[in-house]
């Protein structure tokens, strides 16, 4: 089940959990379960907040080179639209990746999911979208579903339709509609860049509607730049979330909520657009919409920790510490369409985070610094010292 505003979370101090080949059997007060059990191995958290493992459902992980000449520009005034008409931003990526060889694009994959790990994500969602031929997307998923096998962390495959080729864009998007059955075998979601500059309304749903037929799940980036009527989709498609939000009317967020597609903030790009526009968070609020946190993670929004999400969300967006965990656990999971994982319960998956910390309101009051004590993924300690 997903977290809705106001639904209870139950904290549980001096707490203890039992886990058995990778998953939760039981948990309560340390005091009972000792008595209970017998045990081969303690994982000591003594003075330490415990949560679920964070799930990152929105990154661009997978590209070469970088873009911090960007950052210049935007501080004088040249925008992020402006950048991508001019020819840079997401299209200078697309080159370097396309030059880059699988080694080298497997190679800053690996470095870039181990940092994720150090930071708390256990589970990450993974886009294609710097190949712009069908044929190099499909390369590109081809190496995200190798880096699979090479890391702890969970990955989940989204293929994105991110920006339509200049004179050929309805060759591009008829591409992507006769390649879905191959799309389908390497990735478990389709996402289309919906905005200016981007596709259209029409194509977005073209693409979305061949998706859908072939078996994909929906998740859509909308409104980011501007509202020129994508989130409307959420009326029609079955989507499971729309990401961005930043111009979306109140009308479109209390369909998502009444429809159940997660409105996934990123607070993070909030932050690298230089925008004073903000999601209606308050709308999410009173209709209850079911609301999750991701990095963006790009050569746009340079960080890959979900930890700046979470703190970002509370400075920039409004959520509280509480609302901030949910959205970047149990409703970032959901978001993927993983129901075993999110929570610290029994049946659910053993990917645990050790926090530095006392208690959760730390984990968005503190600002920048890793609060990472140790993870646990499927039972297993893959980072810190806490065997006793
Ligand atoms: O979610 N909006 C589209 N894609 C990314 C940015 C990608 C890029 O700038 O390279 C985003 O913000
Ligand atoms: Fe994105």
């Amino acid at each position: 089940m997903p977290w809705r505003f106001n639904d209870n979370v139950l904290i549980i101090n001096d707490a203890g959990l039992i886990i058995n080949n990778g998953f939760i059997t039981d948990v309560g007060p340390w005091d009972l379960l000792r008595s209970r059990y017998e045990y081969d191995r303690i994982i000591n958290a003594e003075d330490s907040l415990v949560t679920a493992g964070l799930v990152d459902p929105h990154t661009h992980l997978l590209f070469a080179g970088s873009r911090e000449d960007e950052l210049e520009l935007k501080l004088n005034g040249v925008s992020y639209e402006d950048i991508l008409k001019r020819g840079g931003g997401i299209r200078r990526t697309i080159e370097a990746t396309v030059k880059a060889d699988d080694k080298e694009l497997v190679k800053v994959g690996l470095s870039r999911l181990t940092q994720a790990l150090s930071y708390g994500t256990t589970t990450i969602e993974v886009k294609s979208g710097y190949g712009l031929s069908i044929d190099q997307e499909i390369r590109l998923l081809r190496l995200i579903n190798d880096l699979k096998n090479r890391i702890e962390v969970d990955i989940v495959v989204t293929f994105l339709a991110h920006v339509p080729l200049g004179n050929g864009r309805e060759g591009y998007v008829r591409d992507i509609v006769n390649s879905m059955s191959k799309i389908r075998d390497l990735a478990t979601f389709a996402d289309v860049f919906c905005d200016s500059e981007a596709f259209t309304v029409n194509e977005s749903k073209v693409i979305l509607e061949a998706a859908y037929n072939a078996g994909l799940g929906l998740r859509m980036h909308a409104d980011e730049l501007s509202y020129i009527g994508c989130s409307d989709l959420a009326r029609e498609l079955e989507l499971t979330s729309i990401d961005h939000l930043l111009n979306t009317p109140e009308g479109n967020i209390k369909v998502m909520a009444v429809r159940g597609i997660t409105a996934t903030l990123l607070p993070i790009t909030v932050l690298t657009l230089m925008t004073n526009k903000r999601p209606l968070v308050n709308v999410m609020r009173s209709s209850r919409a079911i609301t999750a946190i991701g990095t963006d993670f790009s050569p746009n929004t340079w960080s890959i920790s979900m930890q700046t999400a979470m703190e970002l969300s509370s400075y920039l967006l409004g959520l509280t510490p509480m609302e901030a965990l949910m959205a970047a656990t149990v409703n970032s999971a959901y978001s993927l369409g993983l129901r075993d994982r999110g929570v610290l319960m029994p049946g659910y998956l053993a990917d645990v985070v050790i926090w530095n910390v006392p208690n959760y309101r730390w984990l968005t009051y503190s600002i920048g610094a890793n609060k990472v004590k140790a993870i646990v993924k499927r039972g297993k300690v893959i980072t810190g010292d806490c065997l006793s």
